[in-house]
């Protein structure tokens, strides 16, 4: 088997802030199938270090960025990863990016440095018995992995590198002052290097320097091209436009299956959606009405568009539907929603419960997800498994997993949700004015609901472009 290392700030089951930790938590297990084995180095947040701190020492680094750190590996839930445990960076209380505050911690740039630094190692075989013939690193926290990849190794001895954006609105920034410290080149620090705007910038690090470029669905992949979703890489990107390309995300369809979820009475939807709808009502005491029950699963964050959300809402509750939300994140969006909850037909719940997201699920008619950008988006895909009909923003993944319910696509037997262009108030209310008469057409609808659970939605195609795209890069066996 052809070995990849995948370098990432979160994974799950381990640590999870968001879909990049469902990511790669998935890619080994589909990658597998594939022929490439993989393993994932992370950094040692003392949750990873409660479950894996008792790993073997794969080797140590006397200075890594401003105390001794070690490379642990360890075997957990099916998992091979590899730990940085180096205290001085990660062993705090608090989140993997932000500290007990909500504040991004000062030394981020060294944390994730760090983790860049020592997946380069692996790459040039520090493990003695393990060297990977392809370094995958993910997002801006990875970003600089292929600058030390070249600096440790040349070209054709050294694994072939492929960096994946998950979100391009986080750049990892770090001052120029930091170049040193950061082990950067001062030849690097050119705008066509890493410069950013007087700044050090990791994802534009990775962009430039990885061998491919991928982001997580092709349309994203054709929207960060252009300057309204480019946040500033857009040029270097179109620079690479021949090395770069987008691969649509799966969902562990094991995890999110209607027919063996442990939250919901095994059930065979959209049969069975009527008795987890009437358990979900019952669960957020929401009358009896004769429209749908839309949920939402997200973070609140401006990119979710959850604020145009509230202000569409009685499109929706005007005409007999409810809606229930679980998220947590911005705290003026939590307030707002909140106080949203008052009405009998809204339900409300902040904060992080995946048990919860399963049930909403499961027991919603439909789920919106009205994000200004989405590099791919999984709830949508999760609802689709369920016979959840997903109203969404025509953008990113949102615009390459849903077929819009046109007459077209109604008459050809083929919709599987709403979406909704350009993203605002009024086109999501209309949308949502859209949902409530489809609901009543029983017979458009259900139609939807079968095709939607007949999608395939699997990681199995995108494990296939991935290890084609990792042939093409790695060095010859
Ligand atoms: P993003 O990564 O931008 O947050 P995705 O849709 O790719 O968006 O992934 C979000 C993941 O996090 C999904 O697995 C979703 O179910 C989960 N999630 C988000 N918010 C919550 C929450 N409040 N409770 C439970 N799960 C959540
Ligand atoms: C990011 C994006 C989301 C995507 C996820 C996994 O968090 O915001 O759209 O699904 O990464 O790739």
């Amino acid at each position: 088997m052809r070995r990849a290392l995948s370098v990432a700030s979160e994974c799950v089951p381990l640590v999870k802030t968001g879909g990049l930790a469902d990511v790669a938590g998935a890619l080994p297990g589909a990658l597998a199938v594939q022929g490439w084995e993989m393993r994932t180095i992370l950094p040692g947040y003392p949750a990873v270090m409660a479950a894996a701190g008792r790993g073997r020492v794969a080797f140590e680094e006397d200075d890594l960025f401003g105390g001794p750190g070690r490379v642990l590996t360890a075997k957990l839930k099916g998992l091979r990863i590899f730990v940085v445990d180096a205290p001085h960076l990660y062993d705090r209380d608090g989140g993997p990016y932000v500290d007990a505050g909500g504040y991004d911690w000062a030394d981020n740039a060294e944390r994730f440095a760090a983790l860049g630094w020592a997946a380069a190692r692996i790459g040039a075989g520090a493990v003695g018995d393990w060297a990977p013939d392809v370094l995958h690193a993910h997002d801006w926290q990875a970003g600089l992995a292929p600058v030390y990849m070249g600096m440790m190794a040349e070209a054709g001895s050294r694994p072939g590198t492929v960096l994946t954006i998950h979100n391009i609105a986080f750049h990892g920034l770090a001052p120029a002052a930091k170049l040193d410290a950061l082990r950067l080149p001062r030849s690097g620090f050119t705008e066509a290097g890493f410069e950013f705007w007087g700044q050090i910038g990791a994802l534009k690090a990775g962009i430039v320097w990885a061998d491919r470029v991928t982001t997580v669905s092709p349309t994203y992949a054709a929207e960060l091209m252009t300057p309204e979703y480019g946040w500033g890489l857009d040029g270097v990107l179109r620079a690479r436009d021949d090395a770069f390309s987008g691969i649509l995300n799966g969902i562990d369809t094991e995890v999110w299956d209607p027919s063996r979820d442990p939250e919901i009475a095994t059930y065979k939807a959209p049969s069975g959606k009527k008795r987890a709808k009437a358990m979900l009502r019952k669960e957020f005491d929401l009358p009896e009405t004769d429209g749908p029950l839309a949920v939402v699963v997200s973070r609140l964050s401006q990119q979710k568009g959850l604020d145009l959300l509230l202000e569409a809402l009685p499109a929706l509750i005007d005409r007999g539907g409810q809606l229930v939300l679980l998220g947590t994140g911005d705290r003026k969006l939590e307030t707002d929603w909140l106080m949203a909850a008052a009405h009998p037909n809204v339900a409300v719940t902040i904060g992080y419960d995946e048990a919860l997201a399963h049930r909403l699920i499961a027991g919603g008619d439909a789920i919106v997800v009205p994000s200004r950008f989405e590099p791919c988006g999984l709830t949508q895909l999760y609802a689709l498994r369920y016979g959840t009909i997903p109203v969404v923003a025509l953008t990113g993944g949102l615009a390459d997993t849903v077929i819009h319910a046109s007459p077209m696509a109604l008459r050809a037997g083929v919709a599987t949700g709403l979406q909704f262009h350009p993203v605002g108030t009024h086109t999501l209310a209309a949308a949502l004015m859209r949902l409530v008469s489809l609901y009543r057409d029983r017979t458009s609808w259900t139609r939807m609901q079968r095709n939607g659970m007949r999608q395939e939605v699997s990681w199995e195609a995108a494990a296939v472009e991935y290890a084609a795209l990792y042939d093409r890069v790695a060095p010859a066996p």
